[in-house]
């Protein structure tokens, strides 16, 4: 593996914790009509981000790199902005879909390295990884009522078509 590669690895792990306990903070303090939804939905969150954190970490660590331990190393590297107060349960998920948004693109970057460096192990991690937090965007963008892909229009099967 790349210097440079597993530093973007190291970068990712930084912004999933700093995600990690942003999204105990959203879990505990979020307020509203959705509370039960958004408290339970930000506790799977954080739960998935622990299980990335440790996959992409034991994949550096198996490849004889050193993955950043300390929350201070993460703080420094990470480009996610820790939790602020008073935010609405609206911003809360608007805040969560820019920040996941922020780790797909680094995980794009970093799994076309490790495509390129001929290392498909590391790239289909970081490919399940970001398609899962994705798929998450997704859901979250539905929930909010934004950017919702419109329903089909159905078209009647042939059969009918043809005894109409
Ligand atoms: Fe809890």
């Amino acid at each position: 593996m790349s210097k440079a590669l597993a530093e973007g690895m190291n970068n990712i792990i930084a912004n999933l914790t700093v995600l990690y306990m942003k999204m105990h903070h959203f879990h505990w303090y979020v307020k509203g009509t959705n509370f039960y939804v958004l408290h339970e939905k930000f506790e799977q969150f954080y739960n998935d981000l622990a299980g990335y954190i440790d996959e992409i970490a034991e994949r550096l660590l198996t490849l004889n790199e050193a993955p950043v331990s300390t929350l201070e190393e993460c703080l420094q590297r990470a480009t996610v902005k820790e939790a602020k107060g008073d935010l609405s349960e609206q911003q809360m998920v608007e805040e969560t879909i820019s920040d996941f948004a922020k780790v797909i693109q680094q995980l794009k970057e970093c799994l076309k390295a490790a495509e390129q460096e001929g290392d498909d192990i590391t790239n289909d991690l970081l490919l399940s990884i970001a398609a899962q937090m994705d798929k998450n965007i997704w859901m979250l963008r539905a929930f909010s009522g934004k950017n919702a892909v419109p329903p089909q229009k159905a078209e009647p099967v042939a059969w009918l078509k043809k005894r109409g």
